[in-house]
């Protein structure tokens, strides 16, 4: 796995590694101008809300270093932010780099730059009081996790989330097995997220997404972790198709549900998660696999790219700042929250 950083600005180009092609090929994408950068967007080339916030800001970052003047330069802002949707990063990356553009074309570069530096030090903070929490609520030497689509490096601009605390657990040999989903239609589970664990030797298993509630019910998990890409003002959290099923699951059989991620996703202006654009994809990605038609010609898919899992079904966020417990919000230090949390998992 290449140790560079998931986005890197190089001589007035962006350059990432095609995720889509992962992990077979390692296409280097040299992206130089907005719209090559929103169809890498769109096409999930780039992806994982962290790192479409860094991309974002850079974008604003090639449309200030080609147009100079304002109004194009927000007009491509704009076309940025709208790539998709639901990911609350993107915009905030965006419109943080727009900030400086009446400083010039270096300030919005440098803006865009300390983002990314800045997600490096937010993911170190959050991925190690996450695992502190993990360690605390599941109370064994070593934890089984299961975990959703791909929340590590290339999702972010350092270590990961969810996947963040993995390896934090994992650098101190506390994990005994990592559980990853598949996470269909587009596998970043089986591409992105195994890819990152096998490269890293953290033992881990593959299994399909219906096989989540399955090794729930069989008490082979002690934590479900995931990100996000938008949490509202309530605690209700959007993230990858598939993720409010595994809440239901981890609800039913009592085990902690944890949600990882920066602050800079929970979105204040958004009440809750019935308040939360869902981006809706294409049919193909549902009635295909790598190319290889797996239904009748012309089926059309319901294909949501994400769901909005109830904040009374999340045991805790948890980010660089805090630990918020949308499911408990009684009071009481973290030892008596862990300690009552811990307990009914006991109980079960
Ligand atoms: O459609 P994707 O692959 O961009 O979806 C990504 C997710 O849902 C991740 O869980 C989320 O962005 C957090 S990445 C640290």
């Amino acid at each position: 796995m290449s140790a560079g950083p998931t986005l890197a600005w190089d001589d007035g180009a962006i350059v990432t590694v095609d995720q889509t092609a992962l992990p077979h090929r390692h296409n280097v994408l040299r992206i130089t101008t907005v719209d090559e950068l929103v169809d890498a967007i769109a096409r999930l080339a780039i992806r994982g809300a962290p790192a479409l916030g860094i991309a974002g800001a850079l974008g604003v970052a090639l449309s200030a270093y080609r147009h100079g003047a304002d109004e194009p330069v927000r007009r491509d802002a704009a076309r940025l932010a709208a790539a998709r949707p639901t990911a609350v990063n993107l915009a905030w990356g965006v419109d943080r780099a727009l900030s400086r553009l009446a400083e010039g074309a270096d300030a919005v570069l440098a803006e865009a730059t300390a983002l990314a530096a800045e997600d490096e030090r937010v993911n170190r903070a959050a991925s190690s009081r996450a695992a502190d929490l993990l360690r605390g609520l599941c109370r064994r030497p070593r934890l089984r996790i299961l975990t959703h689509c791909h929340t590590g490096r290339l999702a972010t601009g350092g270590v990961g989330t969810a996947l963040g605390a993995v390896h934090h657990l994992a650098g101190q040999g506390q994990v005994e097995m990592v559980f990853a989903t598949e996470t269909r239609p587009l596998l970043q589970g089986a591409r992105l997220t195994v890819w990152e664990l096998r490269d890293a030797a953290i033992p881990h298993r593959l299994l399909v997404d219906s096989a989540a509630a399955s090794a729930l019910a069989a008490g082979l998990v002690d934590c479900v972790v995931v990100g996000a890409d938008r949490i509202a003002a309530n605690g209700d959290v959007a993230n990858k198709i598939g993720t409010y099923p595994l809440a239901v699951a981890a609800a039913r059989h009592r085990v902690p549900f944890v949600v990882v991620a920066p602050e800079s996703t929970i979105d204040g202006a958004t009440p809750d998660g019935a308040a939360i654009s869902i981006e809706q994809r294409p049919s193909d990605e549902v009635t295909s696999v790598a190319g290889v038609d797996t239904t009748c010609a012309g089926t059309q898919a319901f294909n949501p790219a994400f769901d909005v899992t109830p904040g009374d079904l999340v045991t805790a966020i948890v980010t660089e700042d805090r630990v918020w417990y949308p499911a408990d919000p009684g009071t009481g230090d973290l030892a008596d929250r862990i300690d009552r949390l811990a307990t009914m998992v006991e109980d079960f």
